[in-house]
C-alpha cells in the first residue's frame, strides 16, 4: 500500500483549525445567521414515522437531482409508537418526548418522493431487514451514479461499532412514484484507524459517521467527508496556543475543553468507483472548541470549497458556547487552510427562545439549507414543548466570500431538484 506521502508527492496537509477565540465570535440571534421561528403549528409529514436527518439524492458533483422529474430524498426514520404500553406514561399518555428520544436505537434508512420537491410521499424502507449488518442505520449520502438509475447509498452502519459502508441498489421510476430496488449488499469501507480518527476503545463516546462522497471540481478525484473525533485516549489532548488563538486577556483558561475533540474527516478514493479508500487527516479539528462536526459537506461556489457541519450547544466545550445549528469554513482549496464563516463559524443557529427547534441542516449548492424539527415550545415558558420529527421550513442563505446571510424562507421540507436525468 502507498504511503500518502508516496502518493501524493509531499507531506499530508495540516488540518485548519476551528480556534476558542473564533467561537467566542459566535452569537447567538443575530438576525443575518438566525433560522426564522418555526411555528408549533406545523404540519407533519406522517403520523406512523418519525424523520430526521434528510438526505436529498444528488450526484457525486453535489447537484440536487429528480430523475424522470421525481425529487428523490432519503431520511433516517423511525416508527411511532402511539400505543405501545412502553411509551404510555402513568396519566396513560403517549410520552412521545422519550419515544422521539429513543429514535437513534432503531433509525433505519427510508425513501420518499415528490413532483414538488415538497409535498413528500413516503417510497418505503432502502434495505430488507437484515440487510443493514448492525442495529443502527445512519446517516450518509444516495449518489445517483448514472442514466441506468444506479444508486450508492453511502452511510453509517452504527451498534456493534461503527463502520463506513455502502450499498448499491437502481431507482426505478413509474408515471406513479419511485421504487428503490437491488440495495442488497453492503459493503463495508473503513474504520476510524485509532491514529488519525478516534476509535471506540480510544473513548466511548466517539464519533465516527456520516459519509459525504463527491468529485473534486479541480482535481477530478473521489474523495469523502465524514465526522470523527481527534485520535487519543479521551482526556489526552491538549488545547494549546494553536487551539486557544487570540483571545482577550482573562479568556486564557481552557477549564476541561481537552474532552471536545471534533473534526472532520476526508479519505480518498483508491479506485474509480469507491470500493476501496484511504483516510487522510482531518480538514478541520476543533479540539478545546467542540466535540462534534456532524453530516460535513461541501459547497463549490466562486472557486472555493464551503465546507459545512452541524454541531449542538451541548457538545461545546467549557468556555465557549453557540446554537445548535450549521457552521461554516471556506478555503481555496481542498485541503485548505480553512477561515471561519462569518469570523466565527456560525452559518445558521436555532434562536435562543426556541434552541432546539430544528437541526441536522444540509446547504445545497443552490444556497437553501433543508433541516428537521426537533422540538419547538408551545407555552411562553418554553416547558411544554410539540415534538417534530418532520421537515422544518426551508431556508435560503447567500454565500459571498467569507460571510453568509439569511434572505428567505420556503415551505417545509422544500428540496427542488437543481438538474433532472431522464432514465434510459
Ligand atoms: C445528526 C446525527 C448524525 C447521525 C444521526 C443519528 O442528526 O447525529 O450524525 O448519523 O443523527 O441518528
Amino acid at each position: 500500500m502507498k504511503s500518502n506521502t508516496e502518493k501524493f508527492g509531499k507531506a499530508p496537509h495540516q488540518p485548519s483549525l476551528w480556534t476558542r477565540a473564533d467561537a467566542l465570535k459566535v452569537h447567538a440571534d443575530d438576525p443575518t445567521t438566525t433560522q426564522p421561528l418555526v411555528s408549533a403549528d406545523f404540519p407533519v409529514l406522517s403520523n406512523e414515522v418519525f424523520i430526521w436527518d434528510t438526505m436529498p439524492l444528488r450526484d457525486l458533483d453535489g447537484n440536487i437531482t429528480s430523475v424522470d422529474g421525481w425529487s428523490v430524498i432519503f431520511t433516517l426514520t423511525a416508527d411511532r409508537h402511539p400505543s405501545d404500553p412502553q411509551y404510555i406514561d402513568e396519566n396513560g399518555n403517549y410520552d412521545i418526548t422519550r419515544d422521539w428520544n429513543d429514535r437513534h436505537g432503531r433509525a433505519k434508512m427510508y425513501y420518499w418522493f415528490s413532483r414538488t420537491g415538497k409535498d413528500w410521499k413516503l417510497g418505503g424502507r432502502v434495505m430488507a431487514e437484515g440487510v443493514s449488518p448492525t442495529a443502527r442505520e445512519w446517516a450518509g449520502t444516495p449518489i445517483l451514479l448514472n442514466e441506468q438509475g444506479d444508486v450508492d447509498l453511502y452511510y453509517t452502519a452504527v451498534t456493534p461499532g461503527a463502520t463506513i459502508v455502502k450499498v448499491r441498489g437502481r431507482v426505478v421510476t413509474t408515471e406513479h412514484g419511485v421504487s428503490m430496488v437491488g440495495f442488497e449488499k453492503v459493503k463495508p469501507l473503513f474504520e476510524a484507524d485509532g491514529k488519525m480518527y478516534q476509535t471506540e476503545a480510544q473513548n466511548p463516546f466517539w464519533g465516527f459517521r456520516d459519509p459525504w462522497p463527491f468529485r473534486d471540481p479541480n482535481d477530478g478525484k473521489l474523495y469523502m467527508l465524514f465526522e470523527g473525533n481527534v485520535a487519543g485516549e479521551r482526556g489526552s489532548h491538549k488545547v494549546g496556543k494553536a487551539e486557544i488563538g487570540d483571545v482577550p486577556p482573562g479568556y486564557e483558561d481552557v477549564g476541561n475543553s481537552r474532552f471536545q475533540t471534533a473534526c472532520v474527516g476526508i479519505a480518498v478514493a483508491r479506485d474509480e468507483d469507491g470500493d476501496d479508500w484511504e483516510m487522510l487527516p482531518p480538514l478541520l479539528t476543533a479540539v478545546g472548541v467542540n466535540d462534534q462536526t456532524e453530516r460535513p459537506h461541501f459547497v463549490f461556489q466562486d472557486g472555493k470549497y464551503y465546507l459545512f457541519t452541524i454541531s449542538h450547544t451541548f457538545t461545546y466545550a467549557d468556555g465557549v458556547t453557540g446554537p445548535d445549528g450549521v457552521y461554516g469554513f471556506v478555503a481555496d482549496s481542498l485541503f485548505g487552510p480553512y477561515v471561519p464563516l462569518n469570523g466565527s463559524g456560525l452559518v445558521l443557529g436555532n434562536p435562543s427562545s426556541q434552541p432546539f427547534q430544528t437541526y441536522s441542516h444540509c446547504v445545497m449548492p443552490n444556497g437553501l439549507v433543508t433541516s428537521f424539527i426537533d422540538s419547538v415550545p408551545t407555552d411562553e415558558s418554553g416547558t411544554q414543548i410539540r415534538i417534530g420529527g418532520t421537515e422544518a421550513p426551508t431556508v435560503e442563505i447567500k454565500i459571498k466570500g467569507q460571510q453568509t446571510f439569511v434572505v428567505a424562507e420556503y415551505d417545509y421540507g422544500y428540496i427542488p431538484p437543481m438538474l433532472d436525468v431522464t432514465l434510459e
